[in-house]
């Protein structure tokens, strides 16, 4: 037996300790002595292989083993922690859950997990789950299952069960426990949210039983003390609040009623809280394992854990080492919506950031919608900002960035001026970068004396919300700078997708295709709360009317026709639009577009539609169209286009298209990406769809679909 590291901790109490060597490999066994004589022993969690601990099969195999030792058996206090910094446990092995496509390997499984866990309540021993990191989903049903749950105050660190988001419920016993522990209302919303909180949030619903500053680490004295206070009663909701389970289920369901169809672990898990809540853990565990085993083999689980492997590779890109260090150091030009929403990312990520405009006022303007529409976080950021953000109007310390974003107007003539005096300003080593969302960078770039150090960032509106930002490399940009650049955006939270330079790169190129058809549709004579219902229906966020109604039909319009000059006539710009912004009706930020929003909730203004399609139609004649059709011309036409991106190159493979719109845009998750759903559609039915199309409806040219066909044969 050696001495572990243990002892060195600030717990003078804790030099009775004694490692086990290492006769596991996914967990250190420490053992110790309690005030009382009595054993103490404590787990270590660090899963073999793996940068964060996870609950793997070995992992599971090597606890259940532990819990038959004598060890185990004789302890009076046992401690589960974690040995990697920040992560008590991430959760099951998601690789896991995805190979599983029987629902009899499911039960197994979701049976064999409760077996391990459930072993801790025949141990004499008082279970402590000391959360000394993030605890999310199986990591946090094994807490369920011990007496007592402490976790350290910092609150980087989350708990909670996010299983919902992969399309399952908690299957280790979480969707019976955490009811029974905190409640049935706050349980469900919890794990309907897939929400996870900070520890101080966590302690306030009791989800955990005490907090403990962040340098205390266990030991047989804090132990057996934690022990003694809380460990006596296992605290629980009282009977008379469980018995309104039924009618808190009735309106939790209600209150998700337009997710249910197309998400259904959300049905499953109020299923399970409302036929378990008064039943024997037991009985309720084997409908837990029922209900688990038929969401784990849906679809819908297998798409969402697609969309989580995609968010996982965008993330990784932006973990490659650079021989430069990461930037630390941000100017912005131009402080309107965009420039702003970028300099707030940046300041509240802790780098020091200068926004520079010719006037205050509108940055102002500016800061208080983005203020506007992030109330609720706000305060969190509120000091990194103060510390990092600059506002100015000359281009003081500009000198000494690492790098510079312009975010003026859509102007390249504006551009060129900016990036010629910023030439004459910056350091040798700085990186220049425009957010440009529709000119290319061959154009924005074209003046400049280094173009090898300039590259695209295309962030997405409101820019505090939209988690992707494209990531674009010129002819001549030098690679590290791309490398550089995904590590920027991953350090603001976001997801990075590299795209080469092409006008309305990936998402709008995408983007454009789904609003033009929607005009057309207009045009062709369907009912616009049709279309944009079916839009909806889909899983869209919006419909296309809607959605160029938040875009500014002015914008949408100065898009569409760079994107038509650019691609040619597939891209061909709808007619009504100018009338629309003659009209002044330029969307949600004059009040009125193909919606009116001067109530609460925007109402689509039926009768301008009408007089816009007429316009757009010219007196063709109205067409007759099916659901289906509707649903596949607003669809795939955008596929069409996305297949063309794979096939010129711009992205290194179909699955960066999914990032582009699940991230992007908001293609429904469930669906696992457009290409995803292609794949799910199957390669004829696309193929015929698109040349029916062709055939039956005016502008062939956004339907018709050639050598890019290729790319659907690689999903
Ligand atoms: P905006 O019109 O809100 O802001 C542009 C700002 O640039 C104004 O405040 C203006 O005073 C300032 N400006 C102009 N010339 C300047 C100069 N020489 N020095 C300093 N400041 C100067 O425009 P917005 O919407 O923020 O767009 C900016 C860029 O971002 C455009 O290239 C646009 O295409 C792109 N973009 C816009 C998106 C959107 O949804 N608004 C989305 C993605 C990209």
């Amino acid at each position: 037996m050696e001495l572990s590291g243990f002892n060195q901790s600030h717990n003078s109490k804790n030099q009775d300790q004694t490692s086990l060597g290492e006769p596991y490999q996914n967990f250190t066994v420490v053992t110790g002595v309690l005030p009382s004589g009595g054993n103490y022993c404590e787990l270590q969690f660090h899963t073999h292989g793996r940068s964060a601990n996870i609950l793997t099969f070995e992992f599971m195999q090597e606890l259940g083993a532990f819990l038959n030792t004598t060890l185990a058996e004789e302890a009076e206090v046992l401690v589960f922690r974690s040995a990697k910094p920040g992560i008590f446990l991430a959760g099951a092995d998601i690789s896991m859950i995805e190979s599983i496509t029987q629902e009899e390997d499911a039960i197994k499984k979701a049976e064999a997990g409760k077996a391990v866990f459930g072993r801790f309540k025949a141990l004499k021993a008082k279970t402590i789950a000391w959360l000394n990191g993030t605890c999310l989903g199986g990591g946090y049903e094994l807490a369920l299952f011990c007496d007592v749950i402490a976790m350290n105050k910092n609150p980087k660190y989350k708990v909670g069960l996010p299983e919902t988001k992969l399309g399952i419920i908690p299957g280790f016993g979480g969707t019976v426990l955490l009811p029974r522990r905190i409640g049935p209302k706050s349980a469900l919303e919890l794990i309907l949210k897939g929400k996870a909180l900070t520890p101080r949030a966590a302690k306030r619903l009791n989800m955990v039983d005490v907090l403990v500053d962040e340098h205390v680490v266990p030991g047989p004295d804090v132990c057996a003390q934690m022990i003694r206070k809380h460990g006596q009663k296992r605290t629980a909701v009282s009977g008379f609040k469980l018995a309104f389970t039924p009618l808190v289920v009735y309106m939790v369901r209600k209150s998700i009623e337009p997710m249910r169809k197309n998400y259904p672990a959300l049905s499953a898990v109020c299923e399970v809280v409302r036929q378990t809540y008064f039943l024997p853990e037991s009985k309720a565990f084997e409908i837990e394992n029922r209900a688990f085993a038929k969401t784990a083999i849906t679809e819908t689980s297998k798409n969402l854990i697609r969309v989580f492997n995609l968010s996982e590779s965008s993330k990784k890109i932006g973990r490659v080492k650079t021989s430069q260090p990461p930037l630390a150091t941000l100017g912005v030009i131009g402080g309107g919506v965009m420039g702003v929403g970028i300099a707030l990312s940046a300041a509240k990520s802790g780098i020091f950031t200068r926004c520079r405009d010719l006037n205050l006022d509108v940055v102002q303007k500016s800061l208080k919608s983005a203020h506007k529409s992030s109330r609720k976080v706000w305060s969190r950021w509120a000091a990194d900002v103060q510390r990092n953000l600059r506002l100015q109007t000359d281009p003081y310390g500009f000198d000494g960035l690492d790098c510079v974003i312009e975010a003026v107007f859509e102007d390249l003539d504006v551009k060129h001026k900016v990036f010629s005096e910023l030439e004459s300003v910056i350091s040798k080593d700085c990186i220049l970068v425009t957010n440009t969302s529709s000119l290319p960078l061959s154009e924005v770039g074209a003046k400049l004396k280094h173009p090898e150090r300039f590259a695209g960032l295309h962030f997405f509106n409101p820019v505090l919300r939209m988690p992707l930002v494209e990531v674009i490399q010129g002819k001549q940009t030098d690679p590290e700078i791309i490398d550089r650049l995904c590590q920027f955006v991953v350090k603001l939270g976001k997801f990075p997708l590299v795209c080469q330079d092409t006008s309305g790169f990936v998402v709008n190129r995408m983007l454009g295709m789904y609003l033009n058809e929607g005009v057309q549709l207009l045009a062709d004579g369907v009912a616009p709360a049709r279309m944009e219902k079916l839009a909806k229906n889909f899983g869209l966020p919006m419909g296309p009317l809607r959605l160029l109604d938040e875009i500014g039909i002015d914008i949408g319009n100065h898009v569409a026709r760079i994107l038509f000059e650019q691609h040619g006539d597939r891209y061909a710009v709808p007619a009504g639009l100018d009338q629309m912004i003659q009209a002044g009706r330029l969307g949600r930020k004059t009040q009125k577009g193909f919606y009116t929003y001067d109530s609460k909730k925007p109402s689509l203004d039926e009768s301008y539609c009408q007089s816009i399609a007429k316009h757009v139609a010219r007196g063709q004649a109205p067409v007759s169209v099916t659901d289906e059709d509707i649903k596949d011309r607003l669809i795939l036409p955008m596929l069409a286009e996305g297949c063309r991106l794979v096939n010129e190159k711009v992205v290194s493979g179909p699955e960066w298209i999914d990032v582009g719109m699940v991230f992007g845009a908001g293609f429904p998750p469930y669906k696992g990406g457009i290409m995803a759903y292609a794949k799910s559609l199957g390669v004829t039915y696309v193929e015929d769809r698109l040349h029916t199309f062709s055939e039956r409806f005016s502008y062939a040219e956004r339907f018709t679909f050639a050598k890019e066909r290729e790319v659907l044969h690689m999903l």
